[in-house]
């Protein structure tokens, strides 16, 4: 079956997820194409797209774009599947880590492009890469095909002042993707006011997206995914969690962006972009799933995860792997100190990071009173520590519950284990709060990127004596720069003299 009928015409189909083709005047353009679990064995698309998996395998597509490494974008089963010949664009990170993984599975001919870098796919067929130009290693891309803008940030977060305008569509995470605060043990109340502050940033985020690239057109794309595995169950509550479907939101999206074109899409539907945007409905596709069945078909695929080993991991395990983290990472650590307990079937271990010198892994008693504490099972433990899978995937699997005492986010400590095996990222995040320089708005001279992940300030909020970031919302006195929420980091600000 081909995807379309018409080899003249400039359209969108969509896959589910962040999943897309893209097609002008014959040529192919496959994105981020998603259709077995992710991270663990734990993230499933939603609704169900497998059917279109054959449809993508017996497809001629001339370009493939993957737009960062998480396994909810590479998705390595279906990607080994395909024509080694096509030619990948990827992101061009510092790590590399897209070249050499693409290069690992015989892709002969990968371009990686820089930030705002353009490459010409045919005539009126342009693709242009737009990076998160933090330490973060996400990208999105414009297409522009035959003078219709295409803009797919999925979940990436490239800078607001480095966002293109005049988009004719964008599609852009608007549900979240991450652990927090979902999987910290939070009493129910304060839980709820989280889940609700996440929710509100995450459309604070999108509407302000919309608005900067003047978008006239919105495509909700980017998740939320669904977790099949019965323990995993609860993150399928809509409402409860940071993981809402777009019919939740759709509402406070219209109020917020009146005049802004919504296309919901469902796997198999395409969009043509001829300047009408009509949608083409995919016979019999799925607009929502019933989990329990959708549970039944993936049976072999969630229950995967119990096959792994899950022989306990030892105190000598657990102290060399946290030494090779500690001393990939000695500069970005500096004189960091922080006391840890991990947690794993019945027995736990405390880790006081940034203590190299002597014996830092204590089993069993309770001599500190750490900081943050990590629940594993010992599968996920043992994955880790095996290095089979990194910090990143396992708490996005959702597989780890943690606990903080202060309820404060320490960036440094979880930068280690985000990003610690990649150290090229740490060492830019070193970079980063190196940066000096700065703006000058509201009476203020302020550091020009947050100290978080970057994020460009001339977009910030100043408003009664406060400062706030467009991105995540952390919140800083405007007069001495300390931090009052989201972390501990202060900001760089003085007063600008009369
Ligand atoms: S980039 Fe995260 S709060 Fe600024």
């Amino acid at each position: 079956m081909d995807l379309y009928r018409d080899s003249s015409q400039t359209a969108l189909r969509y896959l589910g997820h962040a999943g897309f083709v893209a097609e002008h005047n014959g040529v192919r353009l496959l994105v981020d194409p998603w259709f077995y679990p992710a991270f663990l064995h734990s993230w499933f698309p939603y609704p169900d797209n497998r059917d279109l998996v054959d449809v993508v395998r017996g497809e001629r597509f001339d370009y493939l774009y993957v737009s960062h490494a998480h396994e909810d974008h590479y998705d390595e089963r279906l990607l080994s599947t395909l024509d080694k010949s096509i030619t990948v664009i990827v992101p061009r990170y510092r790590s590399k880590i897209m070249v050499r993984r693409f290069t690992a599975l015989g892709f002969e001919n990968i371009v990686a492009l820089d930030h705002k870098e353009s490459l010409d796919l045919a005539p009126g067929f342009t693709v242009t890469m737009y990076l998160d130009t933090s330490h973060k290693e996400d990208s999105g891309l414009l297409l522009d095909l035959g003078g219709f803008r295409f803009l797919d940030l999925n979940d990436c977060n490239t800078p607001m002042s480095e966002l293109p305008g005049d988009i004719d569509l964008l599609a852009a995470q608007y549900s979240g993707a991450m652990w927090y605060p979902n999987c910290y043990d939070y009493p129910p109340d304060v839980m709820r006011k989280k889940v609700d502050a996440v929710r509100g940033d995450l459309l604070d985020t999108l509407y302000r997206k919309v608005r900067i690239t003047g978008a006239t057109a919105y495509l909700p794309s980017a998740g939320p995914a669904c977790f099949l595995d019965p323990v995993l169950a609860p993150y399928n509550d809509r409402d409860a969690t940071i993981f809402p479907q777009w019919e939740d939101v759709a509402g406070q999206f219209a109020e917020a962006c009146p005049g802004v074109e919504v296309l919901r899409l469902f796997p198999g539907d395409t969009v043509r972009l001829d300047g009408s945007r009509a949608v083409e409905r995919a016979p019999g596709a799925r607009t929502s799933e019933d989990l329990a069945a959708y549970r039944e078909r993936r049976r072999d695929e969630w229950s995967a995860f119990y096959d792994e080993p899950a022989e306990p991991v030892t105190a000598e395990e657990i102290e060399s792997y946290f030494a090779k983290l500690q001393s990939w990472n000695k500069r970005f650590l500096g004189d960091f100190a922080k006391d840890i307990r991990l947690v794993a079937d019945g027995r736990m271990w405390d880790v006081r990071l940034g203590r190299l010198a002597e014996r830092f892994v204590i089993e069993g008693e309770e001599p500190y009173d750490p900081e943050y504490t990590l629940l594993l099972c010992p599968r996920t433990m043992r994955a880790i520590i095996e290095e089979r899978t990194g910090w990143e995937e396992a708490l996005l699997s959702m597989r780890v519950g943690l606990h903080r005492e202060p309820d404060v986010f320490d960036l440094t400590f979880m930068s280690l284990l985000r990003y610690g095996q990649q150290p090229v990222q740490t060492m830019q995040m070193l970079r980063e709060r190196q940066n000096t320089e700065t703006i000058e708005r509201d009476g203020l001279r302020m550091q020009r990127f947050c100290p978080h992940a970057g994020e460009d300030l001339t977009h910030a909020i100043v408003c009664d004596g406060v400062i706030e970031c467009p991105r995540h919302h952390w919140k800083w006195e405007a007069t001495t720069g300390k931090c009052v929420e989201g972390g501990t980091l202060p900001l760089r600000v003085e007063p600008l003299e009369a």
